[in-house]
């Protein structure tokens, strides 16, 4: 047997053997076992702003990144924000786990804030719902839960285009991902009849996957007459609504304006799924706060529902953040806060409204272009689809130190009173 001291003198003599030579080669073993992960290619967004930073430039645009920036091109925190911060701060509240689906309160708030203070199916108890990571989290929670426990299908199919990350989410989730016509690129507006006949011809019972308000990445909304339309084809088939609102009361300034879809699909009677992001109109950003729900037969099945999205959001993060829960909880409370929030909201749609406005009125009256740029102020929300080419697109950042995305989405919130006309004439520029 060997001494404690001998096996050491033996564990030493070995490691004396390697050479230096060695060394490098037995480090590097490890990576090895990573050589078949190929280099994947950067988000398509993220990437723009990379390419931001990297530009010198003084004159230099970001318009790629979906972030509200107010009139001085700077990051936006709400005074309601602010305030609900240091109410809390000053409760000295614990820090213990919230239960899987979160803040009870919060929940409750963000519920009635979607489907309205006087909601029936709401008051029935009808509504099943959790606290979720912000909107992507709230969207990936419904593609797990749907391709778990929908019968009919799974399968969603999502307008063209989408969000670039409703793809992966739900292919991560399990379910296959389809497409319906939404963007008619001859008028930069809503292929309203498209989008039908697409609707119309998808196999029974399908799930469709709808933007409440702001259409992310085109800025083109169904009127209220188009959505009357859609929601007839979808009854008549029996489609299941999955509505992903990410911008309430960013579009027209007004929360209840922007969840007329939601609320108009409820009271008609569709089956209706639900993500919520408090990302952009309580300018919670990092906070990460969102809900995902689904409307249920009762409340039976609303606990039946709940259980199982406990069972399903468990092993993926346990219990979520508290930190944006209480604060959206705060704000939607408390009387005084929630006016002020109502205010700022509206505040911040205006300033893009505005935004759009002075991009149009630059380009056809200052400039003089003759390109049909309507659009810019049909379009609604926080994104303008502009209808650049991609070689537009390259000369917009290659001589005007404008970036953007490939396919000519611009966000209006990064635009302000001082750059909105040098924008005006690197677009004429780039299009005359
Ligand atoms: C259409 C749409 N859905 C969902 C989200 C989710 O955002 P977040 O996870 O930041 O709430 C976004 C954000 O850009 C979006 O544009």
């Amino acid at each position: 047997m060997l001494s404690a001291l001998s096996r050491t003198a033996v564990r030493q003599s070995a490691w004396s053997r390697v050479t230096r030579a060695q060394l490098p080669r037995m480090a590097s073993a490890p990576s090895s076992t990573w050589a078949q992960v190929q280099q994947g290619p950067p988000d398509a967004i993220l990437g723009v702003t990379e390419a931001f930073k990297a530009d010198q430039d003084p004159r230099k645009m970001n318009l790629g990144v979906g972030a509200y920036r107010d009139d001085q091109g700077k990051p936006y925190v709400l005074s309601c924000v602010r305030k609900a911060e240091h109410r809390i701060l000053g409760n000295l509240l614990d820090k213990e786990y919230l239960g899987i689906t979160g803040l009870p309160t919060f929940v409750q708030q963000a519920a009635k804030l979607a489907y309205g203070e006087n909601c029936p199916v709401l008051a029935a108890g009808r509504i099943a719902a959790t606290q979720s990571i912000s909107g992507t989290g709230a969207l990936r929670i419904g593609g797990e839960f749907l391709a778990r426990f929908y019968p009919h299908a799974k399968k969603i199919y999502l307008p063209t285009p989408s969000w670039g990350n409703h793809t992966p989410i739900f292919r991560d989730s399990g379910l296959e991902v389809g497409q319906y016509r939404y963007f008619d690129k001859t008028t930069n507006g809503l292929d309203l009849a498209g989008m039908l006949e697409d609707l119309g011809q998808l196999p029974p019972k399908s799930i469709v996957l709808l933007h409440a308000c702001a259409h992310n990445p085109t800025g083109v909304d169904p009127t209220p007459a188009d959505w009357q339309r859609i929601s007839e084809v979808l009854r008549d088939r029996e489609h299941f609504c999955f509505f992903d609102m990410a911008y309430q009361g960013f579009a027209s300034g007004d929360i209840n304006r922007d969840a007329q879809a939601v609320r108009q699909f409820v009271a008609a009677g569709h089956p209706v799924a639900l993500a919520q992001s408090f990302a952009k109109n309580i300018g919670l950003y990092g906070e990460r706060v969102g809900a995902f729900s689904i409307v249920t037969q009762d409340p039976k099945q609303k606990a039946a529902v709940e259980s199982q999205l406990k069972i399903l959001i468990r092993p993926m993060y346990s219990n979520p953040p508290m930190n944006g829960a209480r604060l959206v909880n705060e704000v939607l409370s408390d009387p005084e806060l929630h006016r002020e929030w109502l205010t700022e909201v509206k505040g911040m749609a205006d300033r893009i409204i505005t935004m759009r406005t002075r991009l149009h009125d630059h380009l056809v009256n200052d400039f003089g272009s003759k390109r049909n740029w309507d659009h810019i102020t049909n379009q609604i929300g926080m994104f303008c689809f502009t209808g650049l080419t991609p070689a537009e697109v390259a000369r917009l950042t290659a001589d005007f130190h404008v970036y953007l995305t490939k396919d000519g989405r611009i966000s209006m919130a990064g635009i302000s009173s001082n750059n909105v006309k040098y924008l005006a004439e690197a677009m004429y520029e780039v299009t005359k």
